[in-house]
């Protein structure tokens, strides 16, 4: 479990989601404290999680889709509000890395499928099997068991940096949910959805159950309510609170928001209690508990 959240601005900073973040945020620290620019740091921490193959909800070692293959979602955006996306990419293990040559060599936002492999090989991206042994084995069991459904896997991780001179960038990747039905595509390729940033107020990342987080525009919400006075914590509440107002979910689904305004404040607020971020300023870098709402309608009000 993690410590309570932290309160004043801070800058330069790293913020992730979950505990995949702590490891996350001491690559992108390197940059950042080597006065690098916070898309660097953002593109290298998030690449630690997606090559290792312990983390099952992100990259190489991912848990795949009902049929047995693994699918990998992400986005990265700058602090001009250049952005570049890949969803249902197959057989590269660093999608986020892809998702930058889109937004750094093509005209567009977002390739998806083949279309986006044929890109990642064409810029000198490797393929690779990314099911491994033990993703297999628990997809083997899911099967053997025969459950009706998905699984629950979707500890996605979005990351937001500021840089020295005070400019902001965010990445988001994922597998997305475990044994989801193939081809779906979940938020955290969707810019405005799973990430959104404006260098002028500051950014947010969304993980958990995508569909929610999609029918709402989470991180494009939060942006636009921080924009308009209100604190990260406020924001990323606010958001949570429309989806339980809009979606009401189901038990068991869950969202967290987690923003970082421009002056370095920091907030996230999850649908229900155990979302954990992490959060780097170079002095430490520590696991903080979210706030969180309870859950459903009447627990809103
Ligand atoms: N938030 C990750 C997903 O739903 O795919």
């Amino acid at each position: 479990a993690g410590t309570k959240q932290p309160g004043g601005p801070v800058r330069p900073l790293v913020v992730s989601t979950w505990e995949h973040g702590l490891a996350a945020n001491e690559a992108a620290w390197e940059v950042i404290t080597q006065g690098g620019r916070a898309l660097d740091a953002v593109e290298k921490g998030v690449k630690v999680p997606e090559g290792d193959p312990a983390v099952k909800t992100v990259g190489y070692g991912g848990l795949p889709d009902a049929s047995g293959q693994v699918t990998l979602d992400a986005c990265i955006m700058d602090e001009t509000g250049n952005c570049g996306s890949v969803a249902y990419l197959k057989g590269i293990r660093h999608p986020v890395s892809v998702a930058r040559m889109v937004m750094e060599r093509t005209p567009h936002v977002m390739l998806v499928g083949q279309g986006a492999l044929d890109f990642a090989l064409e810029n000198g991206f490797e393929e690779e099997d990314l099911l491994t042994p033990e993703a297999r084995m628990e997809w083997d069991q899911w099967r053997k068991a025969n459950k009706e459904g998905e699984g629950s896997g979707h500890d996605t991780i979005g990351m937001l940096a500021i840089d020295i001179k005070g400019n902001l960038a965010g990445a988001c990747t994922t597998s997305g949910l475990a044994y989801k039905k193939p081809g779906r595509v979940g938020d955290s390729p969707i810019i405005g959805a799973g990430l959104y940033l404006d260098n002028d107020v500051g950014g947010a990342v969304a993980t958990g159950n995508g569909e929610l987080v999609m029918k709402t525009l989470g991180t494009f919400l939060v942006v636009e309510l921080m924009r308009k006075g209100m604190t990260p914590d406020e924001a990323c509440r606010e958001a949570v609170l429309r989806i339980i107002d809009k979606c009401d979910p189901s038990v068991g689904e869950q969202v967290g928001f987690l923003a970082l305004s421009v002056s370095g404040m920091t907030g996230a607020c999850s649908i229900r209690p155990g979302f954990t971020w992490a959060r780097c300023n170079g002095k430490e870098n520590r696991l903080c508990d979210a706030v969180y709402i309870a859950g459903n309608k009447s627990d809103a009000k």
